[in-house]
């Protein structure tokens, strides 16, 4: 990888404003800057040919305007906080990677509608409120287990992303090109913008629940379920709105904050500010960065970038954690202890996690560490099936979320979140669920470039065993 710093203004003593009244506690890493991951070892990034094009193309990214604000950021964390404490549900969910040709209205707003029914799911059976993070808007980079790929008797560098090369199996594809980098952040734009529009026009209004039912979605045993519990909603508002004689206002829209795994430091450096009236840096191409299992040593450069950015950030954590570096992980990215500022999205795999998961939630807990614990019933239960296909049986995907909840309980945390691959598609990618798809089945409508996602059946069935479980885990026990 070749590196370049980025001019940022020489005075990077950060003012703290008095009005800054919960985060006043924090203190600011005086020997960080965007550019001092550089000094770290960075895995999973790609070598660029050409020195000027990246330097020039990281110029003009710097001098675009942010995708989203510090206000929004700081809300999230706010939100986050509240989670920690058991007073929010977040969902976290979209493809494992973004293409550049599904920016489009369709398949943006098919997940944006799954995504919404499975978030009025939650609400409804949770009795909490749910923060909407989307897995989108930027989520173009991919690590990957090897650098090369090799067919036959041709080896080529491995695909990682939309932001960094193209999938097809030419030398051309797989060059890395920062040019990518632009056209990632302007559709990254494209996506929020028609995001955001969509919801500021009411979309989400609970008024039409009807908005988000996807076309292609012809009888399904869960659907009918869905729709019962949206008629029984609607019931209850009409009956509130009736009794009060006014419409209740604040269900014409909702929240919905962005995420990605921030993997690709050039471009994160880049978008990395600072903006009048609040003090410190914040990464400003997203609301809620994450490092990825493969990239979050506690010496590297990603947990070095992390460190200094006052969004708040989530970390990927797979079996091979220990309870130890996991402590010093919060040390580093949380030394003050700051509320909404830390999350673990674990990820150990239905066959790993009862034996791993509890010594990371007894150490957390009993260091009184302040994180809010997300599981991610996925990327631990990846698995390749005869026919060449990478899938993932929705029996282990439930099984994981099943077993964390119990695992949560019996420790005396709290599960406050998921975070799951998933598509408003009518894709064949996860085998099992309501229509127990088959290997075979996996062939018809396979179109992801890197992990499996559920479908819209598998998706909403996830979001009603989550409520089922939590249901069951506060009902107090049989005499
Ligand atoms: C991902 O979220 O797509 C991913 C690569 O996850 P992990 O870092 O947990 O393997
Ligand atoms: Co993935």
């Amino acid at each position: 990888m070749m590196h370049r710093s980025i001019a940022f203004p020489s005075d990077l003593t950060p003012i703290m404003l008095s009005s800054d009244r919960n985060l006043r506690a924090v203190k600011v890493p005086t020997d960080w800057t965007p550019a001092s991951w550089q000094t770290r070892p960075a895995l999973q990034l790609p070598t660029y040919p050409d020195a000027q094009v990246l330097a020039s193309v990281l110029e003009e990214l710097h001098a675009l305007p942010p995708l989203v604000t510090s206000w929004e950021i700081t809300a999230l964390k706010q939100q986050l906080a509240e989670a920690q404490e058991g007073k929010r549900f977040l969902l976290q969910g979209g493809d494992c990677a973004e293409s550049f040709s599904d920016c489009s209205s369709e398949i943006i707003s098919n997940r944006l509608k799954v995504l919404l029914q499975m978030s009025l799911v939650l609400v409804h059976g949770l009795r909490l409120p749910v923060i909407r993070v989307g897995r989108f808007a930027g989520q173009y980079a991919k690590p990957r287990s090897t650098d090369s790929e090799t067919r036959g008797d041709i080896t080529l560098p491995s695909y990682r992303g939309d932001m960094v090369n193209a999938p097809e199996f030419t030398t051309e594809a797989r060059v890395p090109d920062p040019r990518r980098m632009i056209k990632a952040h302007a559709r990254s734009a494209m996506t929020m913008n028609f995001v955001r529009s969509l919801i500021d026009g009411g979309f989400a209004d609970l008024h039409h629940p009807e908005y988000w039912d996807l076309g292609w979605v012809g009888h399904s045993p869960l659907a009918d379920e869905y729709h019962h519990m949206v008629g029984a909603i609607g019931d209850a508002v009409r009956f509130m709105e009736t009794l009060s004689g006014a419409q209740v206002h604040n269900l014409n829209r909702v929240d919905f904050y962005t995420s990605h795994e921030a993997l690709l430091l050039p471009y994160e450096e880049a978008q990395t500010r600072q903006v009048p009236r609040q003090w410190g840096w914040f990464n400003l191409s997203t609301h809620f960065p994450w490092i990825g299992m493969r990239t979050a040593e506690l010496d590297g450069a990603h947990t070095e970038y992390f460190r200094g950015i006052r969004n708040p950030v989530a970390i990927k954590i797979g079996p091979s954690v220990t309870p130890e570096q996991l402590l010093k992980l919060i040390d580093v990215l949380n030394p003050d202890d700051e509320p909404g500022r830390l999350s673990f999205i674990h990820r150990m795999g239905a066959a790993h996690v009862a034996e791993k998961l509890p010594p990371l939630l007894d150490a957390v807990r009993r260091d009184g560490r302040r994180v809010l614990w997300i599981c991610d019933p996925m990327h631990g239960n990846t698995e390749s099936t005869s026919n060449g296909y990478k899938t993932r049986r929705f029996a282990n995907i439930r099984s994981e979320i099943e077993q964390s909840f119990e695992l949560h309980a019996a420790a005396g945390t709290r599960l406050g979140g998921v975070h799951l691959e998933l598509t408003g598609e009518d894709v064949t990618e996860c085998t099992g669920g309501a229509r127990d798809l088959t290997d075979t089945d996996l062939e018809r409508a396979y179109r992801s470039t890197v992990d499996p996602r559920l479908n819209y059946e598998q998706a909403l069935e996830t979001a009603m065993l989550i409520v089922r479980k939590h249901a069951q885990l506060a009902a107090p026990a049989p005499a």
